[in-house]
């Protein structure tokens, strides 16, 4: 699925060992911005790994959220690649999907009822009224930005009564349950949650999710189903490693194209290359907590 790029902003930092970084030939966001990966065509293809992915393991885009039989109107947040949205806009002809994001994303082709639009949800005026969208959806998103509370509460908002609000995100650690886990990991991740505390982006936003939503007392359900995505088929349940590979590749892909702002504060290649190691070897028996949040609001809010 191919999406042109907004910007180039070559990765030219240097990294802790004086050389120039890995990813100088990668594109990022020219916005000022604490997010950190790239928005090239490798960037949208690593996405859409992680979207099937996920896609085949719910069997479907909803991954489990009662939705609405005739939705009007649609939002997608951090579009990414717009896979979501244009498969949301092709299973709903009626329906309006607008899919915004700090990229000036331009798929090939497009449904005529999917719209992309640019926004910096940090920055930018939020251009959406209270209670305008059916189904409001943000995957992967909130990990990367300063304050991601703030833009919950403005998605909470927007989702009109009945509607359905989705927010998926990681709590961004490898772990395990059965083996040590490598000093590999939290070599890489203690640098990576420095740099971004650095710019108040909390990497762990996973758990807050559900209890942010739940706080604000508008939903009159909320679910919240956490997935241990295995590192790897290591697990017995063959339906829960393909959706591991999946997003091993797409962490892992994460974790090597890191904007160079990240190594000033100390990544280097090798540290990258062993996580990398550490992380796509199975009998470490890592795993990556994923939380998918879905609420209904209550029909009407006081
Ligand atoms: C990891 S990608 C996830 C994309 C998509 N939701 C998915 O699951 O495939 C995060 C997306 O958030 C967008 N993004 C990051 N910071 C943003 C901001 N401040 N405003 C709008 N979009 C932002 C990025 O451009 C990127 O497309």
């Amino acid at each position: 699925m191919a999406a042109a790029v907004e910007s180039a902003q070559p990765s030219t930092l240097p990294n802790g060992n004086g050389s120039t970084t890995a990813n100088e030939h990668r594109k990022y966001h020219a916005a000022e911005t604490p997010y950190s990966l790239p928005n090239d065509e490798d960037e949208w293809e690593r996405l859409d790994v992680q979207h099937y992915g996920i896609k085949a393991y719910f069997g479907g885009n909803n991954v489990g959220a009662d939705w609405p039989e005739n939705p009007r109107r649609i939002l997608e947040i951090g579009a990414g690649s717009g896979a979501w949205a244009m498969e949301v806009a092709y299973q709903f002809p009626n329906a309006e999907v607008i899919a915004i994001d700090i990229s000036d994303v331009k798929p090939d082709r497009k449904p005529e009822n999917c719209t992309f639009k640019v926004v910096n949800v940090v920055k930018d005026p939020w251009p959406f009224a209270k209670d305008e969208f059916d189904i409001v959806h943000c995957r992967f998103v909130t990990v990367h930005l300063p304050n991601f509370k703030e833009l919950l509460d403005k998605a909470i908002d927007s989702t009109a009564p009945g509607g359905i609000l989705m927010f998926e995100d990681i709590d961004c650690d490898f772990v395990s349950d059965l083996m040590p886990v490598p000093a590999a990991i939290p070599n890489f991740f203690d640098i990576y949650r420095t740099f971004f505390a650095s710019v108040n982006v909390d990497a762990r936003p996973g758990p807050k999710l559900a209890p942010h939503i739940m706080a604000s007392k508008k939903f009159s359900e909320t679910h919240e189903y956490v997935m241990p995505a295995p590192m790897g088929a290591w697990t017995r349940d063959q339906k829960l490693n393909n959706v591991g590979l999946a997003m091993r590749k797409g962490l892992v892909g994460a974790g090597q194209s890191q904007h160079g702002k990240l190594y000033k504060f100390g990544m280097t290649q090798e540290i990258v290359d062993e996580w990398a190691k550490a992380v796509c070897t199975p009998e470490n028996k890592l795993y990556m907590d994923i939380y998918f949040v879905w609420a209904k609001k209550k029909a009407s809010v006081v």
